[in-house]
């Protein structure tokens, strides 16, 4: 089947096979390898990207869903060059180890603090509990999105 998906702002038709999972088409067909897989199977989190501003998980979705729909990965937080305050909050509080997690993480932190510009440590880890941290114990994650509600705050 041809499908066009706007990725990060651009169109991408593609051609698919109608199994073919988001994830599958956004790391081997459209080279975003920024949206990882971990388990296949809808648990951890890794593969999020946002479906019409929403999270969802891009290993549980079928390509076709997202014909004629908008996808933004972590390739495309960034804005103007300049890194995403979600991404320099990241960077400033170490809310990363390894990274395996981080994209996902960001993704769903900066849907968070568009949401709620003030978010209380309770309301961040609802927001992340759909996505798993192996490394960090989550502290400095929550610490990264509280940070990057403040920077978008201030400079407001
Ligand atoms: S790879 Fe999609 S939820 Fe784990
Ligand atoms: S930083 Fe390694 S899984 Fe989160």
């Amino acid at each position: 089947m041809e499908i066009t998906i706007s990725v990060n702002g651009t169109d991408n038709t593609v051609d698919v096979e109608p199994r073919m999972l988001l994830v599958d088409v956004l790391r081997t067909r459209l080279g975003l390898t920024g949206t990882h897989i971990g388990c296949d199977t809808t648990s951890c989190g890794v593969c999020t990207v946002l479906l019409d501003g929403t999270p969802v998980k891009s290993c549980t979705l079928f390509a076709v869903q997202a014909d004629g729909r908008a996808v933004k990965t972590v390739e495309g937080l960034k804005q103007n060059g300049d890194l995403h305050p979600i991404q320099a909050a990241f960077k400033e509080a170490h809310g990363l180890q390894c990274g395996y997690c981080t994209p996902a993480m960001m993704l769903v932190g900066s849907v968070l603090i568009e949401e709620n510009p003030d978010p209380s440590e309770d309301d961040i880890r609802w927001a992340i509990s759909g996505n798993l941290c192996r490394c960090t114990g989550y502290i400095n994650i929550v610490k990264a999105i509280r940070l990057a509600a403040e920077t978008v705050a201030a400079s407001s």
